[in-house]
């Protein structure tokens, strides 16, 4: 496994976390904010298992491949312990490394070169709307939470997530001028990633964390209820501006274009917050 301890170039680290100043008797109660927090912390450390992936598809490319290395793993394996380490101490019951091994053996199966996109600049533009999403996740996570240690933490990562956005566009760039790559297929690898983010890994994290927060509890909710729930909550707070515009970027549409597609693209992600 690569990137177990925190490299130099790093923005922060877990320790700079002031864990001990939650109020923990009033988060234990917030099963919304557990799910959320305990699923993106499921996600973030099965980093490791897609940073194969993509070394593998970018062979001989030693700067994206270092990067990832180097820098992305690291950073995101980071996010997974930082968050672990919040969920541990404020609900000690839960278990979470079981919990995790059992999401870890459904998600483990997506992770195929399969997954990735029929070109390098292409696969780049999916990396671009991954962190996208996890850029705008944590925005809302921040602003939605009233608790101030989480509040800081999401923040962190959120900063983060923009470097790595950031990165993963200049690569786009460099491979669109390699591969003369057309705006139809940029378009594409936009539609294929968008629609996978529903129905992705996020989800799966969400029902293996609430599967082990509800086990053996009388008034466990069903699945639609707890996705009905975080979705309220950070529907509520969801840049959806930034999300948009972050999506078009790779597009590299003109001024007026851009705004003339950003309104109903806007749109469009309000309506899939609602369902
Ligand atoms: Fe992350
Ligand atoms: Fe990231």
């Amino acid at each position: 496994m690569h990137g177990q301890q925190p490299t130099p170039s790093m923005r922060w680290h877990v320790n700079d976390i002031h864990f001990s100043a939650v109020d923990c008797a009033r988060m234990r109660e917030r099963d919304d904010l557990f799910l959320l927090v305990c699923s993106a912390s499921f996600v973030e450390s099965g980093s490791d298992t897609y940073t194969r992936n993509l070394v593998d598809y970018f062979a001989g490319d030693t700067e994206v491949a270092s990067w990832l290395i180097e820098h992305w793993e690291p950073e995101e394996l980071q996010h997974g312990r930082a968050l672990k380490t919040y969920v541990q101490h404020v609900w000690p019951a839960f278990d979470w490394d079981t919990a995790y091994a059992d999401f870890f053996a459904e998600y483990s199966r997506l992770c195929t070169t399969e997954e990735l996109e029929p070109t390098r600049a292409q696969e780049m533009v999916a990396r671009c709307i991954v962190e996208m999403g996890t850029t705008t996740y944590y925005q809302a996570l921040a602003t939605a939470c009233d608790e101030p240690v989480l509040r800081d933490l999401a923040w962190r990562i959120r900063t983060d997530e923009v470097q790595h956005y950031k990165h993963f566009y200049q690569f786009f760039l460099r491979y669109q001028g390699l591969e003369n790559t057309q705006r139809r297929q940029v378009i594409a690898a936009l539609w294929r990633r968008v629609n996978e983010l529903r129905q992705s890994d996020a989800t799966i994290a969400l029902r293996h964390a609430a599967a082990w927060r509800f086990r053996g509890r009388q008034d466990a909710p069903t699945a639609a209820v707890i996705n009905k729930r975080v979705y309220a909550l950070m529907g509520a707070e969801y840049p959806v501006g930034l999300a948009v515009r972050m999506t078009l970027k790779p597009l590299r549409l003109g001024g007026r274009m851009q705004r003339w597609v950003e309104r109903p693209l806007a749109a469009m992600v309000r309506q899939v917050l609602l369902y």
